[in-house]
C-alpha cells in the first residue's frame, strides 16, 4: 500500500516539552510544586533545544522529513505582560528559516497548553481577556515569521487541556470536578481561537489556520443503556465542543480510545469511567492501540469538506518493539481514507524525539530519535528508520 507522492511526512513537539530554560510559564510554577510531576521531573533542561536547533533540524533532513510542527512558547515570547522578548523570537525566526532551507515546511503552534504566568495568575484560560491577550500575541508572531511560515495552528488540544485542568484537576490549574470553570474555559478558549484565526488572515490573508483537535473513540463498555450514555457523553464532551469552529483545514491528534463505562461515583468525570479492554495491546502508558479508530475519526472530520493534516500521532514506547507496526498500521488508515477520497494531506508524527511528557515527566519515550538526557545525545530509533524510508518513498511495509 502507497500513500501518493503529494503526502508529506514530517514530525511534531511542543516548546515546553523539548527547549529547556523556561522559568516564566504556568508549567514551569507546577512541576516546581512537589508532587505534580512523576519522579519530580521539571522542563528545566528538556531536551535543550534551545541551544541545539541546528542539529535538531538535521535530525529531520535524516527522516526525510518535508513537515515540522513546533511550537512558540508564549511565556518565552511575552515574559511579562505586553513585553515582548525580541532576542526569542529572532530564534524562532532562526529556527523556522533553517527548517525552510532544509526544505521543511514549518507549521507553528501559537498555544500548546502552557501560558504566562502573568495570564496564568489571572486565571490562563478562564482570564477575562484571554483571547484578546492571545490576539495580540498572535499577531506579534505571526509578522515576526510571516516570511518562512504559513501554516498555523492556533491551540493545541483545548478539550484536553480543560480536562485535565478542569475537570481531572491533574494539570494547571488543578481544579477538580470545575465544572463552572471548564465552561468559562471553553468558551474563552474558543473565543480566543477565533480571534487568533482572522487575526493570522489579517496579517498573512494566503495563511492556512487550524486547531489541533485531540480526536478520541468513546465505545460503550456494554450494550447497557447506561453505558452508551455515558460513552455518548465522552463523546459529546470531549470531541465535539471545538469542532465546529472557523478553520482553513482540520488538524487531528489520534492515539487511542476510550470504552467507556457508566460509573455513578465518578460525578467529576461526568459519570464516564474510561477503560482500557482486556487482552487490547498497548503503549507504556496503558494506552489501547488501536489504528481502526483512525480511521473512524478521518470519516468522521471529512464530513467537515477541509484538508485534514494529522498533527499528532505516536506511541510511547522505551523498547521500540511496537512503534514501526503502530507507524505502519496507521499510515495504513490514512492510506485507505485517501482512497475513499479524503483529503488527507500529511502525518507528522509525534514525536520527533524523547521529551518532557507533562505530568508523566521523561519515562515515557514518544520519539523517533531516544534522547539521552545526561548527554543530551539523539539516536535514531530502528522504527524512525523504518519511518525515514517511508517517508522517502511512500511504500509502506505489510
Ligand atoms: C498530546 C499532546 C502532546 C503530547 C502527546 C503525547 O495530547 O498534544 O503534547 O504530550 O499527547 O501524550
Amino acid at each position: 500500500m502507497r500513500l501518493p507522492p503529494s503526502f508529506i511526512f514530517g514530525t511534531a513537539t511542543a516548546a515546553t516539552q523539548i527547549e529547556g530554560g523556561c522559568t516564566t510559564s504556568d508549567w514551569w510554577a507546577f512541576a516546581h510544586t512537589k508532587g505534580r510531576v512523576a519522579n519530580g521531573d521539571t522542563p528545566d533542561v528538556a531536551c535543550d533545544h534551545w541551544n541545539r536547533i541546528r542539529e535538531d533540524v538535521t535530525l529531520q533532513t535524516r527522516l526525510n522529513a518535508r513537515a515540522y510542527r513546533m511550537s512558540v512558547e508564549w511565556a518565552r515570547i511575552e515574559p511579562q505582560e505586553g513585553h515582548f522578548d525580541e532576542i526569542a523570537i529572532e530564534r524562532y525566526r532562526e529556527e523556522t528559516k533553517l527548517l525552510r532551507a532544509a526544505g521543511i515546511e514549518p507549521m507553528v503552534t501559537l498555544h500548546h497548553f502552557t501560558f504566562p504566568s502573568w495570564l496564568a495568575n489571572r486565571g490562563g484560560a478562564t482570564a477575562r481577556d484571554f483571547p484578546e491577550r492571545f490576539a495580540r500575541f498572535t499577531k506579534h508572531v505571526v509578522r515576526a515569521l510571516e516570511r518562512d511560515v504559513s501554516l498555523w495552528l492556533t491551540i493545541n488540544e483545548p478539550n484536553v487541556l480543560v480536562a485535565q485542568g478542569y475537570l481531572l484537576g491533574i494539570w494547571p490549574p488543578a481544579l477538580r470536578g470545575d465544572l463552572r470553570a471548564l465552561a468559562k474555559a471553553v468558551a474563552n478558549l474558543r473565543r480566543g481561537h477565533v480571534a487568533a484565526y482572522h487575526v493570522i488572515h489579517h496579517v498573512q490573508p494566503h495563511a492556512q489556520v487550524g486547531l489541533a483537535h485531540h480526536v478520541r473513540i468513546a465505545t460503550p463498555a456494554s450494550p447497557s443503556l447506561a453505558d452508551r450514555f455515558a460513552a455518548r457523553t465522552l463523546d459529546t464532551t470531549f470531541n465535539k465542543p471545538f469542532l465546529d469552529l472557523p478553520q482553513d483545514f482540520v488538524g487531528v491528534n489520534y492515539y487511542s480510545r476510550d470504552v467507556v463505562r457508566f460509573a455513578k461515583d465518578k460525578p467529576a468525570e461526568l459519570f464516564a469511567e474510561r477503560t482500557v479492554p482486556e487482552g487490547s495491546e498497548k503503549n507504556d502508558l496503558g494506552w489501547e492501540i488501536f489504528p481502526e479508530g483512525l480511521g473512524v475519526v478521518l470519516r468522521m472530520v471529512a464530513k467537515k469538506k477541509m484538508p485534514i493534516w494529522i498533527t499528532e500521532n505516536g506511541i510511547a514506547d522505551a523498547s521500540d518493539t511496537k512503534r514501526s507496526r503502530f507507524i505502519a498500521d496507521h499510515l495504513r488508515e490514512i492510506a485507505r481514507a485517501i482512497d475513499e477520497g479524503i483529503d488527507v494531506r500529511g502525518y507528522l508524527h509525534w514525536s520527533l524525539m524523547d521529551n518532557f511528557e507533562w505530568a508523566e515527566g521523561y519515562a515515557p519515550r514518544f520519539g523517533l530519535y531516544a534522547v539521552d538526557y545526561a548527554t543530551q545525545t539523539r539516536t535514531l530509533r530502528k522504527s524512525g528508520e523504518l519511518y525515514a524510508d517511508i517517508a522517502a518513498r511512500g511504500q509502506i511495509p505489510t
